[in-house]
This record gives C-alpha cells, structure tokens and sequence, in this order.
C-alpha cells in the first residue's frame, strides 16, 4: 500500500450484508486502482457477528472488540478509537454497528464517518422504522446514507432509496425489499464520498 492509499475501517455488530455489499463492490468494481480506496478491516463489537465470517470469506482482516468488557462507554470508545486509528482510516462505514457512540468519538471522526439508517429521514429516526412507516399508513419507505454527527440519525443526507409499501407488507417483508436498495445505494454513496475525500 501507497500512504495515500484511502483506508476504509467497517463496523459491525450483526449479519454484515451492507458490509459484504461493500466490500464486493469495492473489490469487483477495483476502488484500489480508480480511487486508491481499500477495505482495510472490519471490526466487530459482537464476538459472534455473522458478518466476521463473511469479511474473513472475502479477503478482509476482521477484529472484535466487545463492549462487554469495558466499564463504561468512554472507555470502549476510546479503545475503539485507537483500533480504528491503527488503519489510518479515510473513511469508518457503520454497517449495522449498534452501538450509541460518545460526542468525542463522533467529532473525531466528523465529516468521513457514514452510516446506513432503514428509513427516509428524517422520518423514523431511531429503531423498528419498518413497522413505524407501516403503522403510519406510509406509501413509501427506504433507506438513506448520511454522514455520522453527534445527533442521532441527523447528519447530511449523501443518497436515499424509495421502495413502495405494500399491502399485507410486514416489517419483515418490508426490511427485505428496503435492504436490497440499500445493497445498492450504500457502496455507491460511499464511492461518491470518497472522491471528496
Ligand atoms: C440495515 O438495515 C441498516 O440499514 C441498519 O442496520 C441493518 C444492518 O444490516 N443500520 P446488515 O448487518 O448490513 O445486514
């Protein structure tokens, strides 16, 4: 590696589809020779995360560090931190990382941390979005991709996926047509991204 190539660190906490999505387009669309980016870990906050298994299957180095063993959320951020660094990261991508991250961590990272949230924001910030915009009669749910601030769910809003609801959908069979988008949105904001960097 170059030291201008452009680290990307993943996070995770769960199945790591959004990661694999990433890591598959980054890999078959060659982001190291069109914009000199790579994935360089992912780390995982859950020992047991599916999606370790499929980064290692995929060629990338994977960490975890659970949060189980720090006594408090400062002191996980600030290991956290530390981990992330060790990559000298362009850009730190939450793909399903369910962790409430500290104001310090988030400014450290302000302006190359982005998040996948399964909504159109700013309608249905925070948990259950699918069943909130089927329980609110919407007509239309998605996803959005934004940069991470300390203000939950709130940061710039870099690319959003419509899907329609439909009749007899559950939060399930919602979630599913709402996660394909964001398999396609997500790698493409993030490639967006990165040449501003
Ligand atoms: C996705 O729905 C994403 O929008 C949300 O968490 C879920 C992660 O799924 N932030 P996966 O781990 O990428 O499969």
């Amino acid at each position: 590696m170059t030291e201008k190539t452009k680290n990307i660190v993943i996070l995770i906490s769960g199945a790591g589809s959004n990661m694999g999505a990433l890591i598959r387009a980054a890999q078959q669309e060659h982001w190291e020779v069109l914009l000199g980016a790579r994935v360089a870990a992912v780390i995982s906050n859950q020992p047991g995360a599916e999606g370790l298994a499929l980064a290692q299957a995929l060629g990338v180095a994977t960490q975890v560090l659970d949060h189980k063993g720090f006594e408090s959320r400062s002191a996980f951020d600030t290991a956290l931190q530390a981990l992330i660094d060790a990559h000298q990261p362009a850009l730190v991508v939450l793909a399903g990382f369910m962790r409430i991250l500290t104001p310090g961590f988030v400014a450290h990272y302000a302006g190359r941390m982005v998040n996948i949230h399964p909504s159109l924001l700013p309608a249905f910030t925070g948990l259950k979005t699918h069943q909130r915009a089927i329980d609110a009669g919407c007509l239309e749910a998605g996803a959005t991709v934004h940069l991470v601030t300390a203000d939950l769910d709130h940061g710039q809003i870099l690319a959003q996926a419509a899907v329609p609801v439909l009749p007899g959908d559950s939060a399930e069979t919602l979630a599913a047509r709402v996660l394909v988008q964001e398999h396609l949105i997500y790698p493409q904001a993030i490639k967006a991204w990165l040449k501003l960097l």
